[in-house]
């Protein structure tokens, strides 16, 4: 067996359906590798610090606009999901100020974070996603079942 590649890989079990969410889930997969990648060559502070911010800054973009969806979309859980949002960008930014104290970001800490998304993905965006398309199938049928009372 060769030396493991990467740290988490897609798989279209995580896939929600919703294309525009997947890719941002997908890059928040490559920026996470890109930190294993660096951690396991033992790259410099410098290297780790920028991969280390843009899963920051790219982790808060995804949430902010997922929640922002979420609110459009009527979901009734989103004060959860934003809690747990707020809970992971937390465990970034503590990452973040230990490296530059000189800590070094561990291989556990980044197992905790893949382990939290992959899971956050398959049980909490699975359940607004859920939500949304059954949203969409009953406004569907309505919109199908008052189409006969229209006015000619
Ligand atoms: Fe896609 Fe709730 O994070």
């Amino acid at each position: 067996m060769g030396a493991r590649e990467s740290l988490v890989q897609w798989d279209d079990s995580y896939s929600l359906g919703l294309e525009q969410i997947d890719d941002q889930h997908k890059v928040l997969f490559d920026i996470m590798n890109q930190l294993w990648s660096a951690i396991v060559r033992r790259a410099e502070g410098a290297e780790m610090q920028r991969i280390l911010d843009e899963l920051e800054r790219y982790t808060v973009s995804h949430f902010s606009a997922e929640e922002a969806f979420m609110l459009s979309a009527g979901f009734a859980g989103v004060d959860e999901h934003r809690r747990q949002h707020a809970g992971f960008v937390e465990r970034i930014r503590s990452a973040r100020s230990d490296l530059r104290q000189g800590k070094e970001v561990s291989l556990e800490l980044l197992h905790f974070l893949r382990d939290w998304l992959v899971q956050h993905i398959q049980a909490e965006d699975r359940a607004y996603a859920a939500d949304y398309r059954k949203s969409r199938q009953v406004g569907g049928m309505l919109g199908r079942f008052f189409a006969q009372f229209r006015r000619a």
